[in-house]
């Protein structure tokens, strides 16, 4: 049997419940960070249609470098406490940007890009990684995107750093 994500009409909300028990069982036994993230990118994009959704993993102590993603091309390597991502990570908090042009030292991989929210990948009280996503609209996310994203988050940490493959 083939894995493939089964889109629903309806709100947000209703989109995301009916997702993430999708990618529970998608990432459910397969404990590799990079094939989870490359499918939970895939899944994010095709359910919402994101301009670009994916992942910056922290290589070291100093800087961001690039994962798995659907999208255009993207800055391969952001510094700690630079831009959205680097913020998010000093900060250890999702960060939710209704306007790019907004917020102080943006990192604009694409012009295109009008609104973002980045989620920290917690394991314990460290960040592993971060979840990125650009939408080519403003104010494009909000605390049900905050909350659900988490949740995915959470799941893929669970899964890949205490090798708890459900
Ligand atoms: N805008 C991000 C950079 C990454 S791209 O959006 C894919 C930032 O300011 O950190």
């Amino acid at each position: 049997m083939g894995h493939e994500i089964k889109t629903t009409e309806g709100s947000k909300q209703e989109k995301y419940e009916n997702l993430l028990p999708q990618i529970e069982s998608l990432i459910t036994g397969e404990t590799d960070m990079t094939a989870n993230m490359a499918n939970i990118a895939a899944a994010l994009k095709q359910t919402f249609g994101f301009f670009w959704v994916g992942f910056y993993n922290a290589a070291n102590e100093k800087e961001l470098v690039l994962g798995p993603f659907q999208g255009p091309v993207a800055c391969t390597r952001i510094a700690f406490g630079r831009g959205v991502c680097g913020t998010a990570w000093r900060e250890q908090r999702t960060i939710t940007v209704a306007d790019v042009d907004l917020f102080p030292g943006h990192i604009a991989c694409n012009s295109a890009s009008r609104s973002e929210i980045v989620v920290p990948l917690m394991h314990g009280n460290e960040v592993k990684a971060v979840l990125d996503i650009d939408s080519d609209t403003p104010c494009a996310f909000d605390e049900t995107d905050a909350t659900y994203l988490k949740r995915i988050c959470d799941m893929l940490s669970a899964h890949a750093y205490d090798n708890n493959a459900l």
